[in-house]
Order: C-alpha cells, then sequence, then structure tokens
C-alpha cells in the first residue's frame, strides 16, 4: 500500500480537487452568510459580487477538471472496499459533479434574468455575458425568482452532500486506515508536484497582477448607492404647484463616471409611503383610480443605458413601472460632493395617462394637469467605504 503512481490520483487531480473544493466551501459560507444581511447592504452587495467571480470560475474549472477526468483514468478503488461503498461512493460522487456545475449555472440563470441587471464582472475587471435570451423575456423576474429557489436547494443539497464525503473521507482515513483519502493528498514528497504547485502560484500571481493592474487604471469610479434615498414630485392640482413625496424607496446602482455604460441603476419605491402637503391630494391618490397602492405597492426604475450627458453629466434612460404600465424615461443625472458624500440628483416628467393615473375623475387636464415632475436624489459611497 505504497504511494505508487498507479494508486494515486496524479497531480493535477488532485490539485483541482482542492481548489475546487476551498471555493466552494468558501462560495456555501459566504453565500449563505451574505443572504441573511439586509437587501441594501453595501457589504451584501460587496460579497455578492465576488460571490459570482468566484462562482463563475469554479464553474471554469469544473470544466476543466471534467475534461481533465475524461482523458485522465482515476485509480480504482482499492479491491479489499466493500461494493456496496463503492456504489455509494459512485453515487455521492456523481452528485458532487451535479451539484458542482448546478450551482454555478443556477447562479448565473440567477442573475441573467434578474431585472436588477447588474453585471458579472469577473474581479471587477472582466464582463461575463448574461445568458442570452433571458434578459429580453417579459416573465424574467419570475424565471431570476425560481432559480434563486433552486440555487439556494442545490447550495443546502451540496452541503448535506459535502460533509457525507468529507466524513466518508475521514472514516477511511482514521478508522479503516486504508489509502483512499492519502491517494488524494498532496504528495509534497515530490519534487514534480512542488514544481506544479509553484507553476500555479506564479500563473495566478500573474494574472492577478494583470487583472490588478488593468482595474486600477479603468475602474477607479465605480461606485455603489448605498445610502440614503429619496424620491420626491411636483404636479398641476388646480393651478397650483403640489409637491409630494414617497419616504420609502431604496436605490441599488453601480456609478461609474469613467466608462458611465458600466452603471446600472434600479431603485424601488413604496407607493404606500406617499404623503404630500395637500391632505386631499394624500388622501386621494394611494386609491385604485390614481396609484392603486393596494394592489401595486411599489413603483420600479431600471436603468437600460447610462451615457456621458453635457457639463459632466450622465444621461439615464430606463424603464419606469407604475401600476401595470411601463414606459421609457430618459434624464440626465448630476453627481456632486455635499457634506461630505456623493450625492446623485435627477428630475424627468412623465405623463399621468400613459400610466393610467386618475383617468377616471380626470380625463381632462382641467383640475389635474397630466405632466408631473419626478425629482430624485440618493447618496453613493464607495464599497468599501
Ligand atoms: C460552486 C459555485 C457556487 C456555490 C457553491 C454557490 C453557493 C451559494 C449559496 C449557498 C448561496 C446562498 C443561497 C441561500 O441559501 O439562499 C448563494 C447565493 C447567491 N449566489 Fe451562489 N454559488 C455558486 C455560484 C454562483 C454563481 C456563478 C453566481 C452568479 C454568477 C451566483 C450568484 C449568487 C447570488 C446572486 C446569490 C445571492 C442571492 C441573494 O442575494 O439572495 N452563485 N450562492
Amino acid at each position: 500500500m505504497g504511494r505508487s503512481p498507479e494508486q494515486r490520483y496524479g497531480d493535477i487531480a488532485v490539485i483541482f480537487h482542492w481548489l475546487i473544493a476551498i471555493f466552494i466551501i468558501g462560495l456555501l459560507a459566504i453565500g449563505k452568510y451574505m443572504v441573511t444581511l439586509e437587501e441594501n447592504d453595501p457589504l451584501r452587495y460587496v460579497l455578492t459580487q465576488s460571490h459570482k467571480s468566484f462562482g463563475i470560475t469554479v464553474l471554469i474549472l469544473s470544466v476543466l477538471r471534467l475534461l481533465w477526468r475524461f482523458t485522465h483514468k482515476p485509480p480504482p478503488e482499492p479491491a479489499s472496499l466493500p461494493s456496496w461503498q463503492k456504489r455509494a461512493a459512485g453515487g455521492a460522487h456523481l452528485m458532487l459533479y451535479v451539484l458542482m456545475f448546478a450551482l454555478p449555472v443556477t447562479g448565473w440563470i440567477m442573475v441573467s434574468a434578474s431585472p436588477l441587471n447588474i453585471d458579472t464582472v469577473l474581479f471587477g475587471v472582466i464582463t461575463w455575458p448574461h445568458l442570452p435570451v433571458l434578459t429580453e423575456l417579459p416573465n424574467r423576474a419570475d424565471i431570476a425568482s425560481s432559480f434563486h429557489h433552486y440555487h439556494h436547494y442545490a447550495g443546502t443539497a451540496l452541503i448535506v452532500i459535502l460533509l457525507a464525503h468529507i466524513g466518508a473521507a475521514l472514516k477511511h482515513h482514521f478508522i479503516d486506515k486504508d489509502t483512499i483519502l492519502s491517494r488524494m493528498l498532496p504528495d509534497w514528497s515530490s519534487s514534480a508536484f512542488k514544481s506544479k504547485i509553484a507553476a500555479l502560484f506564479v500563473a495566478v500571481g500573474a494574472a492577478g497582477t494583470g487583472l490588478y493592474l488593468s482595474a486600477e487604471s479603468g475602474n477607479e469610479a465605480a461606485l455603489l448607492a448605498a445610502g440614503d434615498s429619496e424620491v420626491s414630485f411636483v404636479a398641476d392640482v388646480t393651478g397650483e404647484q403640489t409637491p409630494g413625496i414617497f419616504s420609502e424607496s431604496q436605490v441599488e446602482a453601480v456609478i461609474d463616471e469613467t466608462t458611465p455604460a458600466n452603471s446600472s441603476i434600479t431603485a424601488r419605491v413604496q407607493t404606500t409611503s406617499l404623503s404630500s402637503e395637500d391632505s386631499q391630494v394624500e388622501g386621494s391618490l394611494p386609491d385604485s383610480e390614481w396609484f392603486n397602492v393596494a394592489q401595486f405597492p411599489e413603483a420600479v426604475f431600471t436603468s437600460t443605458r447610462v451615457e456621458p450627458g453635457d457639463d459632466g453629466t450622465l444621461l439615464v434612460t430606463g424603464d419606469l413601472t407604475i401600476k401595470e404600465a411601463t414606459t421609457s424615461v430618459s434624464f440626465p443625472m448630476t453627481l456632486s460632493d455635499e457634506d461630505g458624500k456623493r450625492v446623485a440628483r435627477g428630475e424627468f416628467s412623465i405623463d399621468r395617462r400613459d400610466y393610467d393615473i386618475g383617468m377616471e375623475s380626470q380625463d381632462n387636464d382641467d383640475f389635474v394637469g397630466f405632466d408631473v415632475l419626478v425629482k430624485f436624489r440618493f447618496d453613493i459611497a464607495l464599497p468599501d467605504g
């Protein structure tokens, strides 16, 4: 029972095994932790972005590992192993391979279909594309939500099978005292193995330095919306400019002033949080013919394009959904430093007829104007700020 080459996994198979194992255990731990954080917690955003980078890395490594496995036969199980254990191990290994792919693929589908439209930028440098078609589907939000569930269940299943896998390996090593675990352990006595590890370090170091340098030159202005947000409006009511405010809204945004096209903004406004100085306006607007807050408690804006605008502004275009209607709106957004914070502001006009607002009792503009001015501001913080 020595460490003869034919009884051991090859060096490359061993390196793939432990590299993927470390990444997967990290992804499971961070994944389970980050979903316990508040949705608008900047740490959740930062962890999710690096989770996506490491998850795609696992997908790429798993493809390479599978190709390696198809072309390099693993060592046979020890003859002494009972056949039920061989079958159990074979089943568990198959499940591990299936989940090793299922997790990154369900994650990839989830973020591709998500209406939040946040790009996957591997380690802040290489944009990994969304899966085509999914981004165009009208029911993309439902697809994203279903795959969120599959990702969650696959993660839990992987934890259970991993624990069984680790338990079995430890039992073989410490109780049965056979070679099952040791044949997958790194062979530090072999100089060939050590040089492969050294080559791996050099390759990862070179790739990391390259990625870091290009990130430094290209991405230094990527900012994340994190702080307070405020959305208000002004409507013409019987000739008076009547303001109203939504006290609850959440903005998730990546603002890249250097390369505006990398920016994305999603704002959710709770229509239930509406208030106005005019008590009649405040009383009527929640009703079914106006914002119908009982049925549509949220209005959503999702950017589709961000371009450089005039005088240092960003020109933002996106879809605004109020009740059942979605229309495209476009507006300049200014970024300024106020009280030590970076603040984004903008305003645009909507026509309430486009969203079927007040069209039963006020289908003309005698009392309530058709144009409504929407204003917003939100704080921006650096991701690590
Ligand atoms: C082997 C690779 C991966 C593993 C082991 C893994 C594991 C996990 C786990 C355990 C969670 C927590 C789920 C929950 O309990 O609700 C999670 C969440 C998440 N994963 Fe992965 N994941 C992997 C790959 C990916 C990839 C490739 C992506 C996208 C490109 C991704 C995107 C996400 C996102 C966006 C969430 C958070 C969803 C939320 O905010 O609620 N994951 N992941």
